[in-house]
């Protein structure tokens, strides 16, 4: 997380600054039995499903982030925030927690893919289509908070420092960012998996398959990208997460078995379509290295 250093607020209303719904947004495209979002394959923006099945799973995952913060939602000190805005916003579990937490506050959700949204929404929630690969169109200094949170499948590998210069730009002085992204580097408590290891060869086919498309690698960055745009107080956190229960430790136990089934799942979700439409993997092989990197994955021995 970082601050902006304070200025003058300049309020505006959420609805007037980005793209209308249109039919592009709803359209859908099938590969190897997972539905994805058309204009985010057509345009490479995002290449994970955004169906049902994706939809557990990220529920799954703001569960295991939940419990992995604690139950904490915000970090940085905001009693009475009054505008918040969350990039890449998808199932909107964090923005809707943010927005039911804080009833005063206008939380403004956007996020290229308008499906995953649940039905029922609280009344200060605003969700809005667009692509953050593009410039933000929000007036300056207009946001207490910008969180973005798993959002390097999502954001070009050139944008990220225009990105951060972005949220810096629509964030009021005295205002924050709070970033949170999955590293993909898997590494064993035990040193007992090597390179011949399916997960490892996952993990370097899935960074292959972005490579010059996304910085997988970006959660090193974050703080020198949030100084580089000009915030201060820069603060920033690794924490391991297990594939599967293996700590003595309850609470990383918990965490862990909880983590599990995200694990399971995203191996498949997440590398899918990158496998076999980027690195031209038959499909066959694709099944058998995500099989083989789950079965890895949910092996307490590995102390993955
Ligand atoms: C891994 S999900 C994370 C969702 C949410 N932030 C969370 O933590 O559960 C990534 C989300 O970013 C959205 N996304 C990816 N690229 C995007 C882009 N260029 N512009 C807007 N949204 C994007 C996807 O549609 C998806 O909903």
């Amino acid at each position: 997380m970082a601050r902006q250093a304070p200025l003058s607020p300049h309020p505006n209303h959420p609805e007037e600054n980005t793209a209308e719904l249109d039919e592009r947004y709803l359209e859908t495209v099938f590969y190897h039995n997972r539905e994805y979002q058309q204009y985010a394959i057509s345009n490479l923006s995002y290449l994970a499903p955004t169906d049902e099945d994706e939809i557990e799973r990220l529920h799954i995952m703001h569960d295991v982030l939940s419990r992995t913060f604690d139950g904490r939602l915000i970090f940085p000190p905001l009693p009475r925030p009054r505008r918040i805005l969350d990039c890449g916003y998808g199932t909107a579990s964090w923005a809707s927690e943010v927005a039911e937490q804080h009833p005063r506050c206008e939380v403004i959700g956007v996020d290229i893919n308008p499906s995953m949204q649940p039905e029922e929404m609280p009344e200060n929630l605003y969700l809005q289509v667009d692509d953050l690969n593009r410039r933000f169109t929000f007036p300056s200094h207009n946001f207490d908070l910008v969180h973005s949170q798993m959002m390097a499948p999502g954001i070009h590998s050139t944008r990220w420092r225009h990105y951060l210069q972005d949220i810096f730009r629509v964030t009021r002085g005295g205002g924050w960012c709070q970033m949170v992204e999955l590293y993909f580097n898997v590494q064993s408590d035990n040193g007992s998996l090597t390179d011949a290891h399916a997960l490892q060869q996952w993990s370097s086919r899935y960074l292959e398959s972005m490579e010059g498309l996304k910085d997988l690698r970006v959660p090193l960055r974050l703080a020198n990208l949030m100084r580089d745009a000009g915030f201060v107080d820069v603060e920033h956190r690794i924490i391991p997460l297990h594939t599967c229960g293996w700590s003595t430790d309850q609470r990383e136990y918990e965490i862990g078995v909880a983590n599990r089934e995200n694990v399971q799942r995203l191996l498949s979700s997440m590398a899918l379509y990158p496998f076999t439409e980027r690195l031209g993997m038959p499909i066959q092989d694709a099944h058998l290295l995500i099989a083989r990197a789950r079965l890895e994955a949910d092996n307490p021995a590995f102390k993955v």
